[in-house]
């Protein structure tokens, strides 16, 4: 079969490399298989591209990533950039990526299968059976927002300014796609910000409100992001969909993530507008990230990443039997007791990365034979 389904690979630093090499072994049985082949380039991005090219993010990268159906992201970022100015840091090449290719909303699913549930810091019953996503605004407020920087006063001291910013354009075509992904669920979306204290917050509950009414069938809420901290570890459960900004997504995720288990088995998807053949530009890559202390050892956790590629399927080539079929090895292997050291319980086994994504596509023989 051609080649047609183009994929740009950036495993990135730390234990990006090691999880996305995972990825490959299941795009190879999928091209033996299913006989789906896949176009794959690889690049660098992040701290390995500052040492290959001089920049987190090559010129010919982003056209590059510009040019493919989907972008498959590890990880950027280590301590040997960390002393390097902030627009040349490694976080910066990804923040390029998702700026320039207009990834408005980044899709953070956090789902508790039954054999994680005791992995999770929660009690068992808080998370079990879990399944939320996470919309987060991802292209704006005070990530991008002008004016920043650190300057010098008059009298010696420094000063430093970040500026949140949203505009009613941005805030809508995020809480849009929010209230279609819940219509696909259970039908609720809690809309999230501090509009008790900030003017973006403000607006973004009176654009979330008015798109709303565009949903009748949705269940809307407004909840201020300090008490959705709170709730996410009293009681997950209540939660479908989560639409928020940029710095509240980011901070909520990683809440959210942990209720799991561990960062390691995170997903996200990050989207942008939908063409007239309803194409989106997309990048999916973990919600964790470099890991510098593990990397290299073998011992990452390549759920996430692996999970994030059956996303790309899902969302970028419309091959939902594809992604449901690695979902479901994935939980097969974890049901079998199989772990890496994140998720290991007493009474499992322990396995390295390359064994989990080698147990990944046995599950998957089993599946299709
Ligand atoms: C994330 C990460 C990034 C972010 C970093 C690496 C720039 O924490 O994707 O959640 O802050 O968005
Ligand atoms: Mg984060």
């Amino acid at each position: 079969m051609a080649a047609n389904k183009k994929l740009l690979m950036l495993p990135g630093d730390g234990i990006g490399p090691e999880v996305m090499k995972q990825v490959q072994t299941i795009i190879d049985w999928m091209d033996k298989r299913r006989h789906v082949s896949f176009d794959v380039t690889n690049d660098v991005v992040g701290g390995a591209a500052i040492d290959k090219y001089g920049q987190p993010l090559g010129d010919n990268t982003l056209a590059d990533a510009m040019g493919v159906d989907a972008v498959l992201l590890g990880a950027v970022g280590g301590p040997k950039w960390d002393n390097v100015e902030r627009d040349l840091r490694p976080e910066m090449g990804l923040l390029t990526l998702r700026k320039e290719m207009d990834l408005y909303a980044n899709l953070r699913p956090a789902t508790v299968l039954p054999a994680m549930a005791k992995a999770s810091s929660l009690k068992e019953e808080l998370v079990s059976g879990l399944d939320m996503l996470i919309v987060r605004e991802l292209t704006g407020g005070v990530y991008f927002g002008k004016p920043r920087g650190i300057e010098k006063l008059a009298d010696g001291t420094r000063k430093a300014v970040d500026t949140q910013v949203y505009s009613e354009a941005e805030i809508e075509r995020v809480c849009r796609l929010a209230f279609e992904l819940a219509g696909k669920r259970s039908g609720k979306v809690h809309s999230v910000e501090k509009a008790n204290v900030m003017e973006t917050g403000v607006l973004w509950r009176q654009i979330a409100t008015e798109i709303g009414a565009d949903f009748p069938d949705i269940d809307l809420h407004h909840m201020y992001a300090d008490n959705c901290a709170m709730q996410l570890v009293r009681q997950p459960k209540q939660f479908d969909v989560i639409v928020t900004d940029n710095l509240f997504g980011d901070i909520l995720s990683d809440c959210a993530a942990m209720l799991t288990g561990s960062l390691g088995m995170l997903p996200s998807a990050s989207l942008g507008a939908a063409d007239s053949d309803g194409r989106r530009k997309a990048l999916y890559e973990p919600v964790h990230g470099s890991a510098p202390d593990i990397a290299g050892q073998g011992i990452a956790n390549p759920l996430a990443m692996i999970q994030s590629f059956a996303m790309c399927l899902k969302y970028s080539f419309d091959m939902g039997e594809d992604a449901d079929l690695i979902e479901q090895a994935c939980k097969n292997v974890l049901d079998a007791g199989l772990r890496t050291p994140d998720i290991l319980e007493a009474g499992m086994t322990k396995i390295s990365t390359t064994d989990m994504g080698d147990h990944v596509t046995k599950e998957l023989d089993k599946l299709s034979a």
